[in-house]
């Protein structure tokens, strides 16, 4: 059988730093596990523009479509703010996640025990918090027509428009159902039906894929900004969250900070099944390319570590393997090791990016 295809896409930024950490664990799975990945490697983002004059290449964009996996680091910085929307470098990865159709995009949110201690909340709201948003990734506000700066009379108008289809809610709760039968069985839909259409009709649907298909699950149903407020005030009510593209981007990087930090986050975006019954896929850390730290060796590579543990889980059917690598992410935080970013106010002495990622590997040799 052929070895699985990886794509990696480390992007700008802290992108590569991270990636480089993550690469040595793919390094390990093929010495150590004996798991060989056909690995190439390409440009997104900033750097694609530099390169190409464009954040995705046509070439690059087949590539992704053809790979079992694609990893991605981020993308972005300060350097293109005024580049034309059309080639800015967020629009390289809008375009990967519109054009492979990866419609659900889960961003668990897991408070390690050792970092329980460490949230700006109290640690009795974080202390064993596992929550699983599902985050629609393909429509919306995002991609929604009418959109651009126009002029009306003698001033500007700014127009984004958020749009839903029926099948593409419907599709989207489907995959946050089925993950709620495979964990504690609840669903909470978040949306603003009290003021948008486009919610009512979520509201709807949600409602409907669930009494016809899935009624053995239980279905919740919050205005997106008192979910705000819940995921904040008792965090651990929660299991599965289904929600929008623009509310699941607010509310996971709020969901980042009850687990320590961005630093800590992964995410896979999944889609339809490709011939092979595995989901078309790509695997990136929540956060994006932190220019503040970029260069510097500060960053934390876990979130993007355990996005790879998630490809690990989902698209390779090695989910003793994923979990291998999330349990070697909680040795070395019980031991301990911290990052700058999990530091608090009162300072200490943080571990570099790639120190992290050698502890890590030193962790999985441990385990076997
Ligand atoms: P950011 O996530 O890059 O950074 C926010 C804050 O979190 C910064 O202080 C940063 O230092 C810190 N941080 C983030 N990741 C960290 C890590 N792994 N370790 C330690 N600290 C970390 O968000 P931003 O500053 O709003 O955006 C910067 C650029 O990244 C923008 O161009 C934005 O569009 C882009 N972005 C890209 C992605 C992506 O590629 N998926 C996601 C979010 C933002
Ligand atoms: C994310 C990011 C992206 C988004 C940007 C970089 C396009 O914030 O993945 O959360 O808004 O979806
Ligand atoms: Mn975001």
């Amino acid at each position: 059988m052929a070895n699985p295809s990886l794509l990696i896409l480390a992007g700008d930024g802290i992108g590569p730093e991270v990636m480089a950490e993550v690469k040595k664990i793919i390094g390990w799975f093929g010495t150590r596990r004996g798991v060989t990945f056909d690995v190439s490697e390409d440009l997104v983002g900033g750097c694609a523009y530099d390169a190409h004059g464009t954040p995705l290449t046509d070439a690059t964009m087949a590539k992704a479509q053809e790979v079992d996996a694609v990893l991605l680091g981020a993308v972005g910085g300060p350097k293109y703010d005024s580049l034309d929307f059309s080639v800015k470098p967020e629009r390289g990865l809008l375009r990967l996640r519109k054009e492979m159709d990866l419609y659900a995009n889960l961003r668990p949110a897991q408070c390690f025990d050792a970092l329980a201690d460490f949230s700006s909340l109290k640690k009795d709201v974080v202390a064993g918090l596992d929550i699983m948003i599902v985050r629609e990734l393909t429509s919306g506000v995002y991609f929604g027509e009418p959109r651009g700066i126009f002029t009306e009379g003698n001033e500007r108008v700014g127009i984004n428009t958020q749009r839903y289809t029926e099948s593409e809610i419907a599709r989207v709760s489907r995959s946050a159902f089925e993950l709620a039968r495979k964990r504690n069985n609840k669903v909470c839909s978040m949306e603003k039906a009290n003021v948008m259409e486009s919610g009512v009709l979520w509201r709807q649907v949600v409602q409907e894929v669930h009494d016809r298909e899935y009624p053995d699950v239980e279905l919740s149903h919050m205005y997106a900004d008192a979910g705000a407020m819940q995921l904040t005030r008792w965090p651990k009510q929660f299991d599965v969250i289904v929600t929008d593209n623009l509310f699941g981007d607010l509310l996971s990087d709020l969901a980042a900070m009850l687990t320590g930090s961005l630093g800590m986050l992964p995410s896979a975006s999944l889609g339809a099944p490709m011939a092979n019954g595995r989901p078309k896929a790509l695997y990136e850390p929540v956060h994006g390319s932190a220019p503040d730290i970029a260069g510097q060796g500060k960053a934390n590579p876990i979130a993007c570590i355990l996005s790879f543990a998630m490809a690990l889980r989902y698209s390779f059917d090695m989910g003793e393997d994923a979990t291998r690598v999330e349990k070697a992410v909680e040795k070395v935080l019980a031991d301990g090791l911290r990052t700058a970013d999990l530091m608090g106010p009162e300072g200490g002495s943080p571990v570099s990016t790639s120190a992290m990622g050698d502890a890590i590997i030193a962790a999985l040799d441990a385990s076997l």
